[in-house]
């Protein structure tokens, strides 16, 4: 991604002016999936694509934007009522509301931004955006006096607010806490977190997009977070403490069997486990055991397949074609319904294990799935 594209981009459209320019990376996560919002751990690190972002006040109440992807330019006010109807300017509008809400003068602005993060691969390219315009505009218009957890909540409000998906914190926390060569531990519940350095020596993160994009996904994973919510009223009742599924185990699941739905098990079954297998992935890091980290890997994958049933038949393909192949660890990652594998591969099977991907998906597919090398980069800056 090119910060003089941008800039050559912002003066075209806004009469030669230049702005402050802004990034924030999407994201991978090694494991811990639907477990942010259920109180639980994620293992998220920010990657080397993301969102590029030129911005400048204008001295009006208004913004004026434009996606240099899409080659769209939209207006629009401030107030509540200003809502845009363009999908991805509601990103732009949700963050300058949110930042409001908490206080920062938000004045108008005019905005051209671009990204290399593909849409719709579970990379949190949408997160990329909104940490990105949370990051500027605090900056710009609220003398950074709003943290970088409450800018991660202004981003997963927006989602809630704007966008309609009741996301977690996953992705926009990643986004902005980012650090290059380190995965990132976050307890969803008490938001302390943990950098971890991640180097793998003898192995390589890549992600394998099957290219189904999960857009109308967002209605599918608003139902699985209202599933483990309905398994926490019920838990609630016998035990008080419950909160979150972060703070049930299998045998309270197993007392409440019978009071709820078969599916609603499955999904808190699921989730029960794979906040325990960040743990496990954690400490099996500590001691290099990155045997064990790939079999957990696909422990994952299995239950987002069978109990969270959040995969599809590319991502089920990809993810057999991985264990045939011998590499060490593979599923689904982020939401889900399309988007990439993540693999764990020795490098010596690197090269072997992609050209199979790419033959064998093809074949059965008719169409080339994308492979994207993991780098894990810093979180939000300012560029210029
Ligand atoms: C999406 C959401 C995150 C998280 C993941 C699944 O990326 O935005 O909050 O729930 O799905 O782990």
């Amino acid at each position: 991604m090119d910060i003089n594209h941008v800039r050559s981009r912002f003066a075209k459209h806004f009469d030669g002016t230049t702005g402050s320019v802004y990034t924030s990376p999407g994201r991978i996560n090694l494991i811990g999936e639907h477990t942010d919002y259920n109180g639980g751990f994620v293992f998220p690190g920010a990657v080397d694509k993301g969102i590029i972002a030129e911005i400048r006040p204008n001295g009006t109440n208004r913004v004026r934007a434009y996606s240099i992807d899409l080659k769209d330019r939209i207006e629009f006010g401030l107030n509540e009522e200003d809502k845009p109807r363009t999908s991805w300017a509601k990103y732009i509008f949700g963050i300058c509301r949110e930042m409001i809400k908490r206080g920062v003068d938000v004045q108008g602005f005019d905005t051209a931004f671009a990204g290399d993060v593909p849409l719709g691969a579970g990379m949190s390219s949408s997160a990329a955006l909104e940490s990105t315009y949370a990051f500027a505009l605090n900056e710009l218009f609220g003398q950074n006096k709003i943290d970088k957890f409450e800018l991660a909540k202004a981003g997963q409000a927006t989602e809630h607010n704007y966008v309609g998906v009741n996301c977690g914190i996953m992705d926009q926390f990643a986004s902005i806490f980012g650090k290059a060569g380190s995965l990132i531990r976050l307890d969803c519940r008490s938001l302390e977190y943990q950098y971890f350095p991640f180097d793998p020596v003898g192995y390589r993160l890549v992600l394998i997009d099957s290219v189904v994009k999960h857009e109308l996904a967002s209605s599918a994973y608003n139902k699985r977070r209202q599933s483990c919510e309905n398994v926490v009223a019920v838990m609630q009742k016998k035990h008080p403490h419950v909160q979150f599924l972060r703070d049930a185990n299998l045998s309270m699941l197993g007392e409440v069997k019978d009071e709820v739905s078969a599916e609603d098990y499955m999904r808190a079954e699921y989730v029960i486990e794979e906040i325990q297998r960040v743990l496990d992935v954690c400490d099996a890091l500590e001691i290099a055991d990155y045997e064990t980290v790939g079999r957990k890997m696909y422990e994952t994958h299995h239950g987002m397949s069978k109990l969270y049933e959040v995969s599809c038949e590319e991502l089920d393909f990809l993810n057999d074609l991985a264990k045939e192949c011998g590499v060490t660890g593979s599923r689904v990652m982020g939401g889900g319904f399309g988007g990439c594998t993540i693999n764990l591969v020795k490098d010596e099977l690197y090269d072997s294990f992609i050209a199979k991907a790419r033959e064998a998906f093809a074949a059965k597919f008719g169409r080339s799935p994308k492979v994207y090398d993991v780098v894990i980069s810093d979180g939000s800056r300012k560029l210029a």
